[in-house]
């Protein structure tokens, strides 16, 4: 019916890395070409389900948790499922991916660099971790274990945002949960 199969995408990277911007661009992309794509993002999900949730090591591994089983019903549903958390602990992206099940995770390394990230600091959290304002702030105070093996690797401060959306498209395809051609028609190129 709905002419894709359910899969996860899974970003992760530091805070300001991009993920939120990406996973929004793509959803947007995946929506227009009449696919149904749902983002879970970690600054909204804080709001509501995880909310009894800090930052501590047991609080983001139980948060990746949840949303690792969330993200697996909404594969099951069938959508294109986008999740931008920072997810910094390897093993808890392990965790995810065995609770979605390999063959419909796909981890995408955001891997833009600190300094990048840290001079963007769009909401200013580097700075108040850097004025030791926050505690336990990911890449400053706290770890990020980057992926060993991701299924792609994006540093958007050298790729464009359509550069990278085009890169997730492809690999959408490649992966067998999109159709060959984003047009039913079999149209020409835009
Ligand atoms: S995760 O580590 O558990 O995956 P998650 O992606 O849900 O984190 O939330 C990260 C967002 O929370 C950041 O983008 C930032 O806006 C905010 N935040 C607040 N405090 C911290 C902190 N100590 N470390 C990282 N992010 C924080």
């Amino acid at each position: 019916m709905l002419r894709q199969r359910g899969c996860v995408l899974w970003f992760t990277g530091l805070s300001g890395s991009g993920k939120s911007t990406l996973a929004a661009a793509l959803e947007a992309t995946l929506l227009g070409e009449g696919h149904a794509a749902f983002v879970l993002d970690g600054d909204n999900v804080r709001h509501g389900l995880n909310s009894d949730l800090g930052f501590s090591p047991a609080d983001r591994t139980e948060n990746i948790r949840r949303l690792g089983e969330v993200a697996a019903l909404m594969a099951d549903a069938g959508l294109i499922t986008l999740t931008a958390f920072i997810s910094p602990y390897r093993a808890d992206r392990d965790a995810a991916r065995a609770a979605i099940g390999g063959g419909r995770f796909l981890e995408v390394f955001v891997d833009t660099p600190l300094e990048v990230c840290e001079r963007r600091d769009p909401k200013q959290l580097y700075r108040k971790a850097r004025a030791g304002e926050i505690g336990e702030f990911t890449g400053v105070s706290a770890p990020y274990e980057p992926p060993v093996d991701p299924a792609v690797a994006l540093d958007t401060s050298v790729l464009d945002l359509g550069a990278c959306i085009d890169r997730l498209v492809a690999l959408l395809r490649e992966r067998g949960f999109l159709p060959d051609s984003a047009s039913p028609a079999g149209g020409g190129a835009a």
